[in-house]
């Protein structure tokens, strides 16, 4: 097989089939849910008559800032959105899509805040306070090509899934509500998910050179939604301390799995700039693995001195 110059290929018109058709398909598996039907609303209290109190809802500092940072990145919507749109004009199915994408992205927002309300699991106060800061920085991922785009929002939908699905998972049992929201945000995010994994497969397929060095670009320079988000990194150092997002769930949940399904080590034809994507890509992914395992090390050296 001979190499694919990068870019030789014009991939927003190559893609508006497959766009298309992975439109399709999310429309006809349809998770319809309603957010005002997933609310025990008689369980609220007058904020007025009652101001928030930390005992209130008891939980550890990671899954509040867990909580806190996965509610801000889906205030922060309108600012992706309008990121995303510029890559397409408006009768692509891209375009289409990420109407429908911003539709149901708005929901989750909505339905996170009114449980976040009715439980009082976090401060409201700050709550919006950080989303004042956040909405007004409007800081979000900036793509210069759709190749860097769909590889980015593959990874970051996956991850979103991930933060929903495992922050659901630390709170109490009897937060059934709780439990159920976070659950329903993380099917959408997989839905999600899956539309952009599979464009960028057929993106791979049609230019693999240059999918090859968006791909290693965006694993490197990866960061979870979030940036804008008051002492975004001291939440995320908690979040990740917490076991529900960090460098080993990137790894592991994000990273792992969507390489293999672009099977890009099998690669073929690429360039000579998109196989040294790859290498320094494997090389990047090395690195994270010395990093986790030092980590996991160190976590356990920890736990043996305290129960010694
Ligand atoms: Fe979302
Ligand atoms: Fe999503």
């Amino acid at each position: 097989m001979t190499a694919t110059p990068a870019g030789s290929v014009n991939l927003l018109e190559e893609l508006s089939g497959e766009a298309e058709r992975l439109f399709n398909r999310h429309l006809e598996a349809p998770r319809l849910w309603f957010p005002h039907e997933q609310i025990d609303w008689g369980s609220g209290e007058d904020f007025k008559e009652k101001p928030w109190e930390a005992t209130d809802y008891e939980l550890s500092d990671g899954v509040r800032s867990a909580i806190y940072t996965n509610l801000l990145t889906e205030d922060n919507l309108p600012y992706y959105t309008e990121s995303i749109m510029g890559h397409a004009p408006k009768d692509h199915p891209l375009n289409a899509w990420t109407r429908q994408w911003t539709m149901e992205e708005n929901k989750h927002s909505m339905v996170m805040r009114d449980w976040v309300h009715i439980s009082r699991c976090i401060n409201p106060t700050l709550l919006e306070e950080g989303r004042v800061v956040q909405m007004s920085t409007g800081m979000v991922p900036q793509f210069t090509n759709l190749a860097d785009l769909i590889s980015y929002v593959s990874m970051q939908e996956r991850a979103t899934q991930i933060a929903h699905r495992n922050t659901a998972s630390k709170l109490p049992k009897e937060d059934k509500q709780g439990r159920n929201v976070l659950a329903l945000i993380a099917g959408d995010e997989t839905k999600h998910y899956m539309f952009y994994r599979d464009l960028t497969k057929a993106a791979f397929d049609l230019d693999p050179s240059t999918m090859m060095e968006a791909v290693n670009r965006q694993v490197e320079h990866f960061a979870m939604p979030g940036v804008g988000i008051p002492n975004f990194t001291k939440h995320a150092v908690r979040i990740a301390k917490e076991g529900i997002y960090g460098v080993q769930q990137f790894l592991q949940d994000v990273v792992t799995p969507v390489l293999e399904l672009w099977d890009v080590e099998h690669l073929e034809g690429l360039s000579a700039e998109a196989e040294k994507a790859r290498i320094a890509l494997f090389e990047m992914i090395d690195k994270l693995k010395a990093a986790v395992e030092r980590t996991a090390q160190k976590a356990a050296a920890q736990a043996a001195a305290a129960t010694a």
